[in-house]
């Protein structure tokens, strides 16, 4: 299970700069498709992360793994619609590098 989450979460990020890219160069219909498959990809996070943090003797550190993992995601899905209503969204981008920076330390860190 730890292997679909990881691949779950890094087809994610993948997916997430693949549907800026389109959105930058106008191809709104292709981002659109790429942002509703990313959204799948969500779930697939969702899933294998829950089954992930119920399978384990859950303590406070695989809590906030998992909080920060929710808001990653919750900083890709908000970047993406504040990029596609052309408002500014740096302080999302700053939020979703220290979100990232600690997941994947939170993640690495933890022993499983
Ligand atoms: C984009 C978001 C996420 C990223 C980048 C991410 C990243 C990671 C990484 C790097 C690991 C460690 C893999 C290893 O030890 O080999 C991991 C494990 C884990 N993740 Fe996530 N994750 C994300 C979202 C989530 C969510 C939403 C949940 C829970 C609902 C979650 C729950 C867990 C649990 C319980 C583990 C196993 C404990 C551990 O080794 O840290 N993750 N994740």
């Amino acid at each position: 299970m730890i292997h679909a989450h990881m691949t779950a979460w890094f087809l994610a990020l993948v997916l997430f700069f693949v549907a800026l890219g389109l959105h930058k160069s106008g191809k709104e219909k292709g981002a659109k498709i790429v942002q509703m498959v990313l959204r799948l990809f969500y779930v697939l996070i969702l899933l294998t992360g829950f089954w992930l943090l119920f399978s384990i003797n859950i303590d406070l550190m695989y809590v906030l793994k998992a909080a920060v993992g929710l808001w990653v995601i919750a900083m890709l899905e908000m970047i993406l619609i504040r990029t596609k209503k052309n408002e500014k969204a740096s302080v999302l981008w700053i939020q979703f590098i220290v979100a990232v920076l600690l997941v994947l330390y939170l993640g690495f860190s933890l022993p499983l």
